[in-house]
């Protein structure tokens, strides 16, 4: 271990030790999501299966609770919920990436584990990002010697240097392919594609895709896949435009196109989206969703793990010694061309008590655990008329002084979060809402899971996401919930374990 990795990796030991050993800064923490175990984190990055085990990275500053200098920290679980932090994986600490170890993503491949992330450096005076290569046993990494292995002088167009990152790697075919994003001259993003015999040598294939259709400036944390007979891209945009109708915000969004990919070509053919003539759509519709990266499971299940934190609005405590944790990995499917996400099924073996019963229109506002509770998974479920006027209303992580209030009105078809009574005013952006409709039958589902300091809601089976993280005193415990719609609203609620 060089002495740049070996001063990091002290930094994590030592603030580690200063959360384990104090009860109120272990509570603090999320139980059943990864979350920074020292310093700053953002991306999950190289999220795979290496022997027979799960893998997660995240984009890491130690340091501080901001951004900086990247690592990579490291962990691992048997069931992608309980994550056992291991040694930081990659540091600053080459020629090739004394800048910084930006995003990527890693692969088995012939009992290795292969991770492809970008090198930040500087090169005539100006700070350039190029691809890079590690290779490790699940324990420790060597980077490549050969790194940069994809410099400027593998793309046959001009663009901008400065903007060139986060590759997807995968093997398909006897090859490796990598894509990897650009800032293409004049500031649109771009998709690029290489392959590889040895994932040391690479050839530029193609422009995989390019901005349009409101997906403007730089993309960030590509990622390509299959799924139920379609190809999918998921892409992060940065500098989009709020588009209300179609569930875009201001800022940096994470978007899916699904299409056809042909490898040989290197072309990938948009779908047109039948519910709007368009050929993106926002992955999940919170405040605190960025740069999903995917997974393939060894049982064949599609899983995604974002980073459950928002550049636009920063609230993590000023007191903690950690910031940024990961939603649940969760499986995806498409159907009817939408994708729909639930959280692995191994998270409902931490189901724990359940209390089952209706919100009658006339109840006063009323808890449905009538203890101290930030941890729990909560399905709700109830059928809406077009003429109702009331409102659900759920409060969470509530006391006198603090609480998130989540509302659905049936009227505007609109579920909003709200966190302007927590910590700091909930930051620049306190609260978000999304559009959504109950199904043909008019009942809508929700299910609602809370763990400490984060709310993940999936309404109607999956169909739509809306993560969203807050802070406030641990002993802002109380769920209470109130109604005033034509029908009762029913409810199963667990604790976890
Ligand atoms: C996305 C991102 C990536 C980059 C990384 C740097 O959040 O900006 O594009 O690799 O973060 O930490």
């Amino acid at each position: 271990m060089n002495e740049i990795l070996r001063r990091a990796q002290d930094e994590q030991d030592r603030i580690s030790e200063i959360i384990r050993s104090d009860e109120l800064k272990s509570q603090e923490r999320p139980k059943f999501h990864f979350a920074s175990p020292c310093g700053w984190i953002n991306d999950p990055n190289g999220f795979s299966f290496y022997k027979g085990e799960c893998h997660l990275f995240a984009q890491n500053h130690p340091y501080s609770t901001q951004w900086g200098p990247m690592h990579w920290a490291h962990a691992v679980s048997k069931d992608m919920i309980s994550w056992e932090v291991r040694s930081i994986a990659l540091a600053p600490d080459t020629a090739a990436d004394l800048k910084g170890c930006f995003s990527g993503t890693a692969l088995e491949k012939d009992g290795i584990h292969l991770i492809a992330y970008t090198g930040v450096h500087e090169k005539d005076g100006i700070t350039v990002q190029e691809q890079c290569i590690a290779r490790g046993d699940g324990e420790a990494y060597v980077k490549s010697p050969a790194n940069p292995v994809i410099t400027a002088a593998d793309i046959p167009f001009e663009y901008e240097t400065t903007d060139f990152r986060d590759p997807k790697i995968w093997f398909s075919g006897g090859m490796y392919y990598l894509a990897a994003v650009l800032k293409k001259t004049g500031g649109k993003g771009a998709l690029v594609l290489f392959r590889s015999a040895d994932a040391e040598k690479w050839d530029f294939v193609s422009v995989l895709d390019e901005s349009r259709d409101g997906l403007s400036g730089m993309w960030e944390c590509p990622d390509v896949f299959s799924l139920d007979k379609k190809d999918v891209i998921i892409l992060s945009p940065q500098e989009m435009k709020a588009n209300d109708a179609l569930g875009f915000h201001d800022g940096n969004n994470s978007v899916y196109i699904t299409g056809m990919l042909d490898l040989d070509s290197g072309t990938f053919v948009r779908d047109t989206r039948v519910e709007n003539g368009y050929t993106a759509a926002e992955i999940d519709y919170g405040i605190d969703f960025y740069a999903p990266e995917t997974a393939l499971t060894p049982d064949g299940r599609r899983v995604m793990i974002g980073w459950m934190q928002s550049w636009e609005s920063y609230i993590t405590p000023e007191n903690y010694l950690w910031s940024g944790m990961m939603t649940l990995p969760r499986e995806l499917r498409i159907r009817n061309g939408r994708l729909f996400q639930t959280p692995v099924r191994e998270f409902n073996a931490h189901r724990d008590r359940e209390i089952a019963g209706r919100i009658l229109p006339e109840n006063e506002k009323f808890r449905i655990y009538d203890f101290s509770v930030r941890h729990f998974d909560v399905e709700f479920e109830f059928k809406v008329k077009d003429s109702e006027t009331g409102r659900f209303t759920a409060w969470i992580a509530e006391n006198d002084s603090y609480s998130v209030r989540v509302d659905y009105e049936p009227a505007e078809k609109r579920l909003t979060f709200d966190r302007s009574r927590t910590l700091g005013g909930g930051g620049k952006i306190s609260s978000r809402s999304v559009t959504v409709a109950p199904g043909a039958d008019g009942i809508l589902k929700l299910r609602f899971i809370c763990d400490t300091c984060s709310l993940e809601i999936f309404a109607n089976d999956g169909e739509t996401a809306f993560s969203n993280a807050f802070f406030v005193p641990a002993d802002a415990t109380g769920f209470s919930v109130c109604q005033g719609l034509s029908n009762d609203v029913k409810y199963k609620f667990f604790t976890l374990r």
